[in-house]
């Protein structure tokens, strides 16, 4: 089957749980804040054309319910590069999403903390990205339907949603940090001369996905916000080897912060 039946295959799956116009994808660690009222769930087995996710701790489960009277889709895990998919079918999911009439995006991810004045544990908006994937989700024919052959990627996390972010955080009293996300291909971490690299470059944080997906929901013409959670020192920074059970630990740590952030946010997009 083509890449653009397969995508409409997925969103016709997905359009018997409800016509949400906002998404979130939540990631490591994360998959369980934001608790939504009258759920209807599709594992990611279950949507004909989804990819299926490999890792601990990536649950692969689409919900649509209600947050204050508004309905949201939620996207507990997520599909990562490393685990051997094309980048075209890691963003199925997004373009699925888009076909449903999803207009704005939320996309959430662990990191590494790079940039001096981050620390384990604390939350940033993400105001632009480095994408080191050597790879890109648009090769290939271009799917016209989502979008034009050359996207732009001026302003990939958009100004107003990170504005209306930064003062619902103000009202909770909770901080947010601002900075660059840089991704990788993992599996592996970093080395210390990578980071160093990725600093000079204007990298803040590192992870290992995010990128792929702002590339597709930007082709096709959705919003973007993204925020992340610092869970360890980027590689060389702390002297400690960087672990999966740490970045686990630290998500969990600060999901209910998360979770009382996005369940304000999200019935003002
Ligand atoms: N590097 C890459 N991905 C990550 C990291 C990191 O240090 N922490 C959480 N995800």
């Amino acid at each position: 089957m083509d890449m653009m039946a397969r995508i409409e295959q997925a969103a016709r799956a997905l359009s018997q749980l409800g016509q949400p116009r906002a998404a979130v994808v939540l990631g490591s660690g994360l998959s369980d804040v934001l608790p939504l009222e009258g759920v209807l769930a599709l594992s990611f087995g279950d949507v004909p054309g989804f990819p299926v996710p490999t890792v601990a701790g990536h649950a692969g489960r689409v919900e649509v319910g209600k947050l204050a009277d508004r309905e949201v889709l939620v996207q507990r895990g997520r599909i990562h590069y490393y685990e051997g998919y094309d980048l075209a079918e890691v963003v199925i999911p997004i373009r699925a999403y888009a076909l449903l009439g999803v207009k704005t995006l939320v996309i959430t991810n662990a990191s590494g903390g790079i940039a001096e004045g981050l620390h384990p544990g604390d939350l940033v908006l993400l105001s632009d990205h480095i994408n080191m994937l050597g790879a890109n989700p648009l090769r290939g024919p271009n799917l016209d339907r989502f979008g034009p052959r050359f996207p732009d990627m001026t302003s990939a996390y958009d100004p107003e949603l990170r504005a209306l972010t930064k003062e619902v955080a103000q009202g909770l009293g909770i901080e947010l940090k601002e900075g660059v996300y840089v991704a990788t291909m993992g599996p592996s971490y970093e080395t210390p001369a990578e980071i160093r690299a990725f600093k000079t470059l204007g990298a803040d944080l590192v992870g290992m996905s995010t990128v792929p997906e702002v590339i597709a929901a930007r082709h096709a013409g959705l919003k973007v916000l993204g925020i992340s959670c610092v869970t360890n020192y980027a590689a060389g920074l702390s002297g400690q080897p960087l672990s999966h059970e740490e970045v686990i630990e630290t998500t969990r740590r600060k999901a209910a912060e998360l979770s009382r952030l996005l369940t304000a946010l999200l019935p003002k997009l």
